[in-house]
């Protein structure tokens, strides 16, 4: 994993020179506090946006802890990224009253409307597709959630016209 050093990718952060001194500020401002590799890299993804394949073997170089422990952590919890996340973003629950609700049929409604699938972001970044596990709504299910806001008995007709309004309120 460390190989990727080798090649940053001009668009990671690691490449472009205010973020990479961002990075670099927050792992010396961390390091030596426990649990130093979730700390830093929580600080990347909240004020970088994304931890990158890139940010992760930088931070295992850093730490030198192995690569497969960053990784371990980045793929664990689901609030971590690995790419610049959209300007919005659409969360279908998949938990198991909003699965029993049909959630599987809006899921396939954005894909087509959307044109992307699950975890991926459109092309012109502003929109993240995503699932996720049980809001606490299911009464209402099947739920999406839409940046903050929880909708509720959701039809699969309505799936074009709440994508068409994230466009509006770009
Ligand atoms: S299962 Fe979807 S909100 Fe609980």
């Amino acid at each position: 994993m460390l190989k990727i050093l080798e090649h940053i990718p001009e668009n990671d952060p690691l490449a472009k020179e205010d973020q990479k001194a961002l990075i670099d500020q927050i792992i010396s401002e961390y390091r030596e506090i426990p649990g130093a590799t979730m700390v830093i890299l929580n600080e990347l993804q909240s004020r970088v946006g994304f931890v990158s394949e890139s940010m992760q073997a930088y931070v295992a170089q850093q730490l030198r802890v192995p690569a497969s422990t960053v990784h371990g952590v980045v793929s664990f919890y689901s609030f971590f990224t690995t790419q610049p996340r959209g300007k919005h973003t659409i969360k279908f629950c998949l938990g198991t009253a909003c699965y029993v609700g049909g959630v599987d049929q809006l899921i396939e409604k954005a894909k087509q409307t959307l044109g992307i699938e699950p975890g991926q972001t459109t092309k012109d970044g502003l929109v993240t597709f995503e699932i996720c596990r049980c809001v606490g709504a299911c009464s209402q299910a099947p739920v999406i959630v839409v940046d903050e806001e929880t909708m509720g008995r959701v039809k699969p007709s309505r799936i074009p016209q709440v994508l068409k309004r994230l466009n509006e309120i770009e």
